[in-house]
């Protein structure tokens, strides 16, 4: 196969940071080329300078045997490269068609519905993404809403697509559509790069996988001879064990108390009579579909989003009406699922984020005085234990590889010791070694007598954490099951809807 794209020496830095160092990538027409690699270790720089939004420091990148420079990513575009960026640019009160003409050639007053209708369905047919170019993007899936970009990338008639950690966001139902797609966009001969954390992603869909570690590309190697092992190892330098032990535990006595909740947004009930406890020492596990419910659950808990009948009670004491800061104090941590929106303020330093929550009170102020040393003491202990990088405290939120900016999160929200931890896919973009990480540390709280309730939509990560297992199906709690005897069938079922015969 012939090569189509061919990255040589790139090499970038920002302040205090060598993040490509001499990186070599070659891209074969054809091919679906993944790259791994820890958080931080330089990925979406390199595919930012692929596609014009970087400029490199040194070194070159040629297609099909021509060296381009790129200053923008208008000109990448030109050349026929399309990259999905992991936040969607979509406008949400547009139509699909509307979305790809008018993203695509801006200034264009002479818009026909009916022929860019067709020119859209035409398109898509063409590439088998299928979609109805007169719907709304505001009323699409995420996983839609992806293939409207996709779609974009390929009207402006690109020969080469990279995605930037495109199942991040997605359902396992989702993920499943993508891999279709880019098994159907291989066959028509297009590269793409494909970058993720999922190892069994990788090995499913990529013909090669290049690794990264600290700027530099360390191997590319044929997914079919690898094992996650070698490429694990190839990562991080090391030995990874994949595995959780959960030692036995008693659960204690109750830390948070749902009663009979309901939630509704807007019209719609969400959450339709929910009840169940976490008690101490207990992780819960709340496993379900996308859109059944459960993260209207969790605002309710949170305080983010009104009850509409029933009741949260918190250590004995009814909190259904108290704010989230009243919450936060009382004790209740909160990993949202949504970390850009919720989590951090992006243009803040590192010290700042850390804070976020406690930064009134002491140690970090006293009689309305911020106390400077003890903010940036309690930054460099948690960057430190919680392996954020850059190690440097102030260094600001926007500018951290996507990893790194939730092991900010996730650090602030264990570190402050809460009773009740609330993690909503506290994983979601974390590398290998990261993910062992936050799960030792949802272990730790569990040790020390508090309450988690993990609410994820990877089975794999309830079955292998939880102690008891809720399934949210259409707001309504199907089962409660004990961790370690509900099997992946039942869980699969009860997530459909489908009721489980009793035993016995
Ligand atoms: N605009 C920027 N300014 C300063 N530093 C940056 C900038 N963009 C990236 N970096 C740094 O470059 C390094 C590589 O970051 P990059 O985003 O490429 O990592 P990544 O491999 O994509 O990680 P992740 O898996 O967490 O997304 C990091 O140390 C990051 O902090
Ligand atoms: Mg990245």
């Amino acid at each position: 196969m012939s090569v189509c794209l061919e990255i040589k020496n790139l090499t970038k830095r920002f302040p205090g940071v060598l993040a490509n160092d001499r990186v070599n990538l070659e891209l074969r027409d054809g091919e679906i080329h993944a790259i791994l690699g820890e958080n931080g270790a330089g990925k979406s720089t390199l595919v930012k300078m692929i596609y014009g939004l970087y400029q490199p420091d040194s070194g070159s990148i040629s297609l099909h045997g021509q060296e381009l420079h790129f200053s923008s990513p208008r000109q990448a575009i030109q050349a026929g490269i399309g990259m999905v960026h992991q936040h969607f640019m979509l406008i949400p009160a547009l139509t699909v068609a509307e979305n790809i003409v008018l993203g695509s050639e801006p200034g264009n007053i002479h818009y026909r519905r009916k022929e860019n209708e067709e020119v859209i369905r035409q398109l898509s047919k063409q590439y088998h993404l299928e979609i109805d170019p007169s719907a709304k993007v505001g009323d699409l899936t995420v996983g839609l809403q992806q293939r409207v970009e996709i779609l974009k990338v390929f009207y402006r008639k690109a020969k080469v697509l990279i995605l930037d950690e495109p199942t991040a966001l997605l359902t396992p139902q989702e993920v499943e559509q993508l891999i279709q797609v880019m098994e159907r966009l291989r066959e028509q001969g297009i590269p793409i790069v494909f970058i993720s954390h999922k190892l069994d992603e990788v090995k499913r869909v990529s013909d090669r996988v290049t690794v990264m570690r600290a700027g530099k590309t360390v191997a590319t190697v044929e997914t079919a001879k690898t094992t996650p092992q070698e490429l694990a190892n190839l990562m991080v330098g090391r030995e990874v064990v994949l595995q959780v032990s959960k030692p036995p535990q008693t659960a204690g006595k109750p830390v948070l108390e749902v009663q009979d909740l309901v939630v509704a947004q807007g019209h719609a009930e969400k959450v339709r009579g929910v009840s169940f406890e976490v008690r101490q020492g207990e992780i819960f596990g709340l496993a379900g579909i996308d859109g059944n419910g459960q993260f209207e659950l969790v605002d309710a808990i949170t305080g983010l989003l009104p009850a509409k009948s029933g009741k949260v009670v918190f250590r004995g004491n009814d909190i259904t009406k108290a704010n989230v800061h009243k919450r936060t104090t009382a004790g209740i941590s909160y990993i949202p699922q949504d970390r850009h929106a919720d989590g951090l303020v992006l243009d803040f330093e590192l010290t700042e984020n850390f804070v976020l929550r406690d930064f009134a009170r002491a140690p970090f102020a006293q009689f309305g005085q911020m106390h400077r040393q003890a903010i940036e003491a309690h930054a460099e202990r948690l960057s430190e234990s919680f392996d954020v990088r850059p190690h440097r405290i102030h260094a600001i939120a926007r500018n951290l590889s996507g990893g790194n900016q939730q092991k900010v999160i996730l650090a602030r929200e264990v570190s402050r010791e809460p009773e009740l931890l609330i993690a909503a896919q506290p994983t979601r973009g974390l590398d290998v070694g990261a993910i062992q990480f936050i799960h030792d540390k949802l272990l730790e709280l569990r040790a020390n007598g508090k309450a988690v309730l993990l609410v994820s939509l990877e089975l794999d990560e309830i079955m292998s954490l939880s102690d008891r297992i809720g399934v949210i199906h259409d707001g309504r709690l199907m089962a409660v099951l004990p961790g370690g005897q509900a099997t992946r069938e039942q869980l699969g079922l009860l997530m459909t809807g489908v009721k489980l015969e009793k035993e016995g």
